[in-house]
């Protein structure tokens, strides 16, 4: 084959992948910095999480802690992350699995658990990597929509969406991008369905700590729900360390089993010295944790005002990272034009929909940057009320 050739068809099998998820991050990150403009666009916030963490990474470096760590993970970190579950909900998961962030676990749950032609349901709108992975399974996506302003999840839609295909329920509470905390009626219905129709819950996790107006429930404490559920979550988002990628899945010992005989063949093991961290992080006394989730609401807060004050209207999220922001015209075009208009990055929520018309003036900012960021972001928001 010409290289001409070769080179044309790789170029489509990369945007074919790409078209599996949303690469609205990859473009928006882009135009943040062709044009200098406040990225809200992606969700990483633009401090460091504690710094004894950071020592204990340090110290773990230095330690000689550098090889490959076991498959399941590090022990200290697995006992970390059990007892947690213990402590925080009164979870005794059979096992625990550490993954390269909660991302790998999400891969590899989907890979172990589906076959060809499997269903999987999961509400939309969805973590962008959750549609390419369940692609990557050979398995299909059925969408379940929680649509604004109260993204409240419909135990019928719920059922309509289950075929006798369906396979597995990947749940997300808090859920990104709608920032919402499901709650115990939501939940009921998710375990009635499992029940009814024998579905494995893969449940991601990742914004446990992060809420600011009710309480987290995991799935696996709902009668039932423990035997057949995987908890997912990760050190990125509770303590500050997106780039770490240290994450995790526990719960019944053949569904991690399964887990990690995927996992071993895709990263093995990884991140030594940052398990150790991370274990470190789940042990430190007093926790850092509320203290972070204060922080983080009160830039949640800020933000909303900025975003009232610019004439937009805030969806106060319960948690996670984001708000969302009716803008009262086509969100996309909104954001293309955003940062040449005012200096600001963010992201139209229908992206994280397959149907884009779902939310087609809503806007989706990220509240975990400094507040004097906030604060600027805000000032540039205004200027839209004269343009
Ligand atoms: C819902 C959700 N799950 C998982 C992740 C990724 O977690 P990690 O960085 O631990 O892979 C994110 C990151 O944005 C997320 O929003």
């Amino acid at each position: 084959m010409p290289v001409a050739s070769l080179r044309a068809m790789m170029t489509h099998r990369a945007a074919r992948l790409d078209g599996l998820g949303t690469t609205v991050f990859t473009e928006m990150t882009a135009l943040a910095t062709r044009t200098g403009a406040i990225n809200l666009g992606q969700g990483f916030p633009d401090v460091d999480g504690p710094a004894a963490v950071v020592e204990a990474a340090v110290a773990a470096l230095r330690g000689g802690h550098n090889q490959y760590a076991p498959l399941p993970g590090v022990p200290a970190l697995r006992d970390a992350v059990l007892d947690h579950q213990r402590e925080t909900y009164g979870l005794e998961p059979e096992d625990v699995l550490i993954t390269f962030g909660a991302t790998e676990a999400i891969a590899a749950a989907l890979l172990a658990l589906c076959d060809r032609g499997d269903e999987v349901v999961v509400l939309e709108p969805y973590y962008d990597s959750y549609a390419a992975c369940i692609a990557f399974a050979g398995a299909r996506r059925r969408p379940v929509t929680l649509r604004p302003p109260e993204f409240r999840l419909d135990g019928d839609a719920l059922r309509a969406a289950i075929s006798p295909r369906a396979r597995v329920l990947l749940l997300n509470t808090p859920h990104n991008p709608t920032g919402r905390v499901l709650d115990r009626r939501e939940l009921d219905a998710v375990a009635a369905a499992c029940l009814e129709h024998d579905l494995v819950c893969v449940s991601d996790e990742v914004y446990e700590h992060l809420v600011y107006d009710g309480r987290h429930l995991p799935p696996a404490t709902l009668p039932g729900m423990a035997q057949r559920t995987l908890t997912i979550s990760s050190v990125g988002k509770s303590f500050s360390f997106t780039g770490w990628k240290i994450g995790w899945c526990s719960g019944p010992a053949e569904l991690v089993a399964a887990v990690r005989s995927v996992k071993q063949y895709l990263t093995f093991a990884g991140g030594t010295p940052l398990q150790h961290a991370a274990a470190a992080a789940l042990r430190l006394n007093p926790s850092p944790l509320p203290a972070l989730r204060d922080d983080l609401r009160a830039r949640r807060d800020q933000l909303c005002a900025g975003l009232r004050d610019a004439g937009l209207r805030p969806l106060v999220p319960a948690a996670t990272y984001f708000v969302n922001a009716d803008v009262g015209t086509g969100a996309e075009a909104f954001c293309s034009a955003l940062p040449e208009r005012c200096g600001v990055v963010a992201i139209p929520t229908g992206a994280f929909y397959d149907d884009r018309a779902a939310a087609p003036t809503l806007v989706r900012f990220a509240f975990c940057k400094r507040s004097e960021v906030i604060a600027e972001a805000a000032r540039r928001l205004a200027t839209l009320r004269a343009s």
